[in-house]
This record gives C-alpha cells, sequence and structure tokens, in this order.
C-alpha cells in the first residue's frame, strides 16, 4: 500500500472521533490536565512514560505495546491506564479519552503512529529521529502546521543547560563565523554481515505482525531486530546517524540555523540492502547562515574508531577528546561540545579560554548551571506537558525536528551511494541524481 492511503485509512478510521481544530484550542486554553496515551513502553518508552507521568498535571489513560511482557510491566506501575497492543484501535477506541499521544516506538513506526494520531488533532511527542522516511518527515511537519498542533520531538539535551549555552556563545560570536562542524561517535549501530537465514519461533510474549507494521514482512530472527538491535537495519532502523547523531547534531544544527543541505557524501562500505555501514564519514555542506561563513561544511564520523585523528580535533594539552561531541571551528577559534552533560570548552591559538558566561547570559536566563540528570532529564517531557496546557513553548518542534530529522536521512540515503555526492533540491524535495530519490519513501504494508 502506498504511504497515502494508509494515510487516508488511518484517517478514515479516526474519521468519527475527529475533534475539530476550533474545539482543540480551547482544549488547551481550558484544560488544566493532559490524559496522555503512549505508544510503546519497552525500552525507551518506559522513560518515556515515567518522565510525562511525573508531571503533576498528567493522568496516563492508555498504554500500548506488541510485547505483552512490557505492557505487564508498564501496568503495573499505571494500573489505571487501558492496554492494548494495537496502536490503531487504541487512537480509535479511546479517541475521546485522551489529549496528547507519545510514541516510542522503532523508527518505522514513527510515522504511521503519529500521524494517525494528528489526523485526530491530537498533540504528539515522538522519540528521535522523527521519522524512518525523508517524505514522512516532511508529511509530519506539514500535518502540524496545518493543525496548529503541539509536538515534540525526544531530543531531551535540547532542553539541557549546555546545550542551550553552547548555542548563546555560538551566536553571540565568541569564535566568529564558523565555517565547519564535525562531530562523532564510536557507538556501532551498523551491521556488516548477511542477513540471518532461516527464522526462529516468535517469542509468546510478541505480536510480530504488529511490530513489524507498514515495514515488509520478514521471518523473525533472535536477536536481530526486537528490542533494540532493529537500530542497525535499513528497513526499521537509521543507524547510528539516526540514533546518536541525532542528538549529536542537535545542537550545532539549531545555534548555527541551519536548514537542509545543498550536498551530502558517505564515505562508507558498499550497501548490502540488510544492515547499515558499521563506519560511517559523512560530509554534508550547507548554505552559509548569519553564523557561518558563505557556505559551512560539516563532517559527521560513526562507528568502532571514530573520529579519525584531524587537526581540527586536537585538543590543548594533549587532552583526551570526549568520547562522542561536536567541534565548532570558527574565523576566531574553536567551540568544543561533549556529548553530554558536559560544558562547552573554548579554545584559541591551541589554549583553552575561560568563558566569561556572565558577558553572555548577564541574567541567567539559561537558568540554573549545575548539571544534575536526573533533575534535568525530564524537563524536555514536561515542557510538552506545559504547552499542551498552554504554560509553556516546545523547544523541538516537528517544523525543527522534521528539518533536523530529514538532514540526518539525507546521510543515511547518501550510504546507499558510498563516495558518491548527491545534490539535494530542497523545494522539490529530491535529489539531482535520481537513483538516490528511490530512498525517500517506501511502500506499506497491510497489517
Ligand atoms: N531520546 C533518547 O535519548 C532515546 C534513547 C533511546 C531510544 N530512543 C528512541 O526511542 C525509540 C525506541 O527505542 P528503544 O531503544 O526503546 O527500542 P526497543 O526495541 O528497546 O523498545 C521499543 C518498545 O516499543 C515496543 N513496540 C515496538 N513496535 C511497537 C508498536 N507498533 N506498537 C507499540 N509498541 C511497539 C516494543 O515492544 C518495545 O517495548 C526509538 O525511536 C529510539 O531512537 C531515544
Amino acid at each position: 500500500m502506498k504511504k497515502r492511503e494508509f494515510l487516508k485509512t488511518s484517517a478514515l478510521l479516526a474519521s468519527t472521533s475527529i475533534i475539530p481544530s476550533s474545539l482543540l484550542a480551547s482544549f488547551t486554553e481550558s484544560k488544566t490536565r493532559l490524559r496522555t496515551a503512549h505508544i510503546g513502553v519497552g525500552g525507551m518508552g518506559a522513560a518515556d512514560l515515567s518522565s510525562i507521568a511525573s508531571h503533576d498535571s498528567v493522568d496516563v489513560v492508555a498504554i500500548c505495546d506488541v510485547d505483552s511482557k512490557a505492557l505487564a510491566t508498564a501496568n503495573k506501575i499505571y494500573p489505571k491506564a487501558k492496554t492494548y497492543n494495537d496502536y490503531r484501535i487504541m487512537l480509535n477506541d479511546m479517541s475521546t479519552e485522551f489529549d496528547a499521544v507519545i510514541v516510542s516506538t522503532p523508527d518505522h513506526t514513527h510515522a504511521p503512529a503519529s500521524i494517525m494520531a494528528m489526523e485526530m488533532n491530537k498533540p504528539v511527542y515522538c522519540q528521535k529521529p522523527l521519522t524512518h522516511f525523508v517524505s514522512e518527515a516532511r508529511e509530519m511537519r506539514k500535518l502540524a502546521e496545518e493543525k496548529n498542533l503541539i509536538t515534540q520531538m525526544g531530543i531531551q539535551v535540547h532542553s539541557f543547560y549546555d546545550y542551550k549555552l553552547a548555542t548563546v556563545l555560538i551566536q553571540s560570536g565568541i569564535i566568529g563565523k564558523v565555517h565547519t562542524v564535525r562531530a562523532w561517535s564510536p557507538k556501532n549501530w551498523g551491521y556488516d554481515g548477511p542477513a540471518p537465514k532461516g527464522k526462529d519461533p516468535i517469542p509468546e510474549t510478541l505480536d510480530w505482525n504488529l511490530w513489524l507494521g507498514t515495514s515488509p514482512e520478514r521471518p523473525y530472527k533472535d536477536k536481530f531486530y526486537h528490542p533494540g538491535n532493529w537500530r542497525k537495519l535499513v528497513d526499521y532502523g537509521c543507524g547510528t546517524l539516526g540514533d546518536m547523531g541525532v542528538h549529536i547534531f542537535d545542537t550545532p544544527y539549531n545555534a548555527l540555523a541551519l536548514d537542509v543541505p545543498l550536498t551530502i557524501k558517505n564515505k562508507c562500505r558498499k550497501p548490502n540492502g540488510y544492515g547499515f555501514p558499521v563506519n560511517n564519514s559523512v560530509t554534508y555542506t550547507f548554505p552559509g547562515t548569519p553564523y557561518t561563513t558563505e557556505n559551512l561544511t560539516w563532517v559527521w564520523s560513526d562507528g568502532p574508531g571514530a573520529p579519525y585523528i584531524n587537526k581540527d580535533l586536537k585538543l590543548p594539552n594533549r587532552d583526551k577528546l570526549p568520547l562522542q561531541g561536536a567541534m565548532f571551528i570558527g574565523e576566531k577559534g574553536r567551540l568544543l561540545l561533549p556529548h553530554f552533560m558536559e560544558r562547552p570548552r573554548h579554545i584559541v591559538n591551541g589554549e583553552y579560554k575561560e568563558i566569561d558566561i556572565k558577558k553572555y547570559d548577564p541574567n541567567d536566563a539559561l537558568g540554573n548551571t549545575k548539571n544534575d540528570y536526573e533533575r534535568d532529564a525530564p524537563k524536555h517531557y514536561h515542557q510538552f506537558v506545559d504547552a499542551c496546557l498552554g504554560k509553556d513553548k516546545v523547544s523541538a518542534p516537528f517544523s525543527y525536528s522534521s528539518r533536523l530529522t530529514e538532514t540526518i536521512l539525507l546521510g543515511v540515503i547518501a550510504g546507499r551511494f558510498p563516495n558518491k555526492t548527491l545534490h539535494w533540491d530542497n523545494t522539490n524535495a529530491r535529489f539531482q541524481e535520481d537513483e538516490a530519490n528511490a530512498y525517500l519513501s517506501g511502500m506499506y504494508r497491510d497489517f
């Protein structure tokens, strides 16, 4: 089934319960409590659930998971929530009983589930990367805009102090105009081996058909898909770029006010149609912005051994580079942003320079400066809840996060054409190289 048809079917399924957008406006003005429905409550979904529920004004009313074990665990903590294994049934059955939806499934289900909820005029908090396909990211952005919905992508460090500080520093010109960004993660969400042969018995607790959802039919194999390892595979995840890249790109992308790139080249192994390359080295060029030189070059490297030695990444005192992070290289110096919960570091002429934070944030507008993960982790979630209740604004709405996701996904697609520079036509959402356009979108399976 073409994606468009699936989305129409979902909308039709939901049509009996569509809430007019006039009512939606009054909902945000008058509501004092938010009733949430959660899709995917194991893995990160469990953390999403507890972070959302830790807001005083939230009532968790529905939870859904295709693995009955994950569902039972969550249900023990939230016994009043109704339980489901099919999000389509949950959204339809309970359409008038919840106000917002949290999507924490593997990447290939983000768009189908989120779009169905958005068609019902529900605000959506969706995990990162926003979607599996570029076409879906564009669709979600459009829908959120048309319906004026509160949306947030799950890049929680976006609301952390160090990242906000880095943005202020870069935008205040601490290193002048930036010409290059280097970002890296040695994590490995790739798989260079062959597709496994045969099939294993499907665990009794798992509904494999619902797990596959709109993605292609495939026999179940232990340890390849559920849980977590789907990230390594082209039909479900987005590799290390989609996993860590989206977090690490976020601050430089935001600080430099970037939009999508002009060109993309991925140095990696040949595609094998099953897993993402273990090592990727992606070079993007972006059009200039007020914070960059005429063009910006962005180099991402991932997988074991990343990043490769480069003079831009040499630290004073022979210090060791943080395991993951980003380096901004500007006309007047460099800014290192370790990932995560560490202060940015200013480097000029091979030496660290103290950052006078008062100069850049005189009124302490960025908030408290002590790092405390337990305290800070729920901020991004609470911001979403408060925005739904009309008391705050979201910081990573789909208008922003769909563009960040598109940038990530273009790097992923470039991995299908190793060492070839692809040219992106933002206006028409197409590559100049026609062979690459086949990967912008995919078929949706009936399930
Ligand atoms: N923001 C972060 O820091 C962060 C960290 C980890 C994961 N994530 C994101 O969270 C998402 C989930 O990742 P994970 O590591 O938890 O994966 P996982 O495979 O460990 O867990 C996914 C959960 O969703 C359930 N699920 C799968 N398909 C479903 C469906 N169609 N309907 C309902 N439930 C379904 C699974 O049974 C499982 O409980 C991914 O998008 C990932 O990128 C974000």
